[in-house]
């Protein structure tokens, strides 16, 4: 192990970069990869790559070292650093291979996190059949697996891709558990393992005949048996009844998921009153359990002393994003209701909200600046008219308008009838009943 030593940088990487980690130190990839490389049009291993701050970069880059932590702080690995390269915005990509300091010790079937050379050591060479398994399987992917391991004599190996964003349509658990559910449907001692495989996306940087993610699960699975089953990306067909209750439970019906109803616009559009409007409708309703995050009161407590400089609202909106999806992660609705004037940190939440099995629903409240200006309830327009507030939204402060979302315009209309049409809306689209 290597020593301890104070000077080498600390880095927390995201969490598909600790998901690749994992796959490094545990020599999971088939040809091996030894540590996180640079873009490079030669190489099929490119997406396998770390980026950190300009700052950490150059520190890492004069020690020739970086530490990669957990969220906890505990070392997990060192990277030799022999190459870096410029990741636009203030980030810097680092090569370099890596040594492993400690392992993850936590997180749910731990126990089946198990490496290719522990496989190796139980089974002889031209034994396994891995089959890499994103989604929950169906009928005829246990069929087509059961085939191939009576034709090939192997035992069926299925590999749980349970990395940050991949498992489709269900949450890393449950993806095991149907996928341990589907091996014993195959039987044959069929094995069930979970790899930390995290989405690289499927349009990846080679063509769509070879993503990121199929060069990904290929490498993969290849580590573990030098024969691979690939199935569709897509379901095809039903799934058997075992497993369709495992996907109900993980991700139930749109009335009794967990969702984001998300408010954005201008101050004074009537986000607030629509958002309060909505709760009570709930409240009263009694199916659900609701909390409010509305702009203003979160400024209270959760966000107090934050300003509202762009960096300080992205702050504002993360940490808004951050407590509606756990939130939804539980079931519940929350109902957010601030200005949240980008696109991007809206989209933010939007995916956090969603890797937690949430809805997420964007309403924008579109009343005008005009109307909204000419309203005023708190007197803030002219105070940022007449340069007393600065960075106001709308007047010396942008908002971007969403490109998708339910639009309600607030101008000449009472609360009931903009309730009524949110209402629709969101039954429309299953959130509720009518
Ligand atoms: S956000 O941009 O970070 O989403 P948020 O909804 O929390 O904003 O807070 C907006 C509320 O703060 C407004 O309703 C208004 O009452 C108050 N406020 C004070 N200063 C500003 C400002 N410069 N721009 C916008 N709202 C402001």
């Amino acid at each position: 192990m290597a020593e301890r030593n104070v000077s080498i940088p600390q880095w927390l990487p995201s969490q598909r970069e600790l998901d690749d980690l994992d796959l490094l130190v545990n020599d999971s990839f088939s040809p091996p990869l030894k540590g996180f490389v640079g873009p490079d049009p030669a190489s099929d291993a490119d997406p396998i790559s770390l980026v950190v701050s300009a700052q950490a970069a150059e520190v890492a880059i004069g020690v020739g070292s970086l530490d990669l932590v957990d969220p906890e702080g505990s070392p997990l690995a060192r990277v030799a650093v022999t190459g870096s390269y410029d990741s636009g915005d203030g980030w810097v990509g680092l090569a370099g291979p890596v040594e492993q300091l400690g392992r993850g010790e936590f997180g749910p079937f731990r126990h089946l996190h198990r490496s290719p050379a522990d496989l190796h050591e139980r089974y002889d060479a031209g034994t396994l059949l891995a089959v890499p398994v994103t989604r929950p399987l169906t009928l005829a992917d246990i069929a087509a697996i059961t085939d191939r391991a009576h034709e090939s004599g192997r035992t069926p190996l299925l590999l749980a891709c349970v990395g940050e964003g991949m498992p489709d349509g269900v949450s890393g658990p449950a993806l095991v558990r149907a996928t341990l559910q589907a091996a014993a449907l195959v039987g044959l001692e069929t094995q069930v393992v979970a790899v930390s495989v995290a989405d690289h996306g499927w349009d990846g940087p080679h063509g769509e005949w070879r993503s990121a993610n199929h060069w990904l699960l290929a490498s993969v699975a290849a580590a573990f048996a030098d024969s691979v089953v690939e199935l569709d990306d897509a379901a095809q067909g039903p799934r058997p009844e075992a497993i369709e209750a495992i996907v109900t439970r993980d991700r139930p019906p749109r009335d009794s998921q967990g969702v984001v109803v998300f408010f954005t616009g201008l101050s004074g559009s009537g986000k607030s009153t629509l958002a309060r409007a909505l709760i009570d409708h709930i409240l009263e309703d009694g199916e659900r359990t609701v909390t409010s995050l509305d702009g203003d009161v979160v400024r209270h407590h959760l966000s107090k002393g934050l300003g509202f400089s762009r960096e300080d609202r992205e702050t504002n909106i993360a940490r808004i994003g951050f407590v509606a999806a756990e939130i939804s992660r539980h079931g519940g609705v929350a109902v957010c209701s601030p200005i949240a004037p980008f696109e991007s940190t809206r989209a933010q939440v939007r995916q956090m909200v969603e890797r937690a099995g949430g809805g997420f629903v964007l309403v924008h409240v579109a009343t005008p600046l005009e109307e909204c200006e000419r309203r005023d309830r708190k007197g803030l327009y002219a105070k940022a008219r007449a340069g007393q507030i600065s960075d106001f939204t709308g007047i010396s402060s942008p908002y971007e308008t969403p490109a998708k979302a339910i639009k309600i315009d607030t101008t000449n209309r009472d609360i009931a009838q903009c309730l009524d049409e949110l209402l629709d809306a969101l039954a429309a689209d299953g959130w509720l009943h009518r």
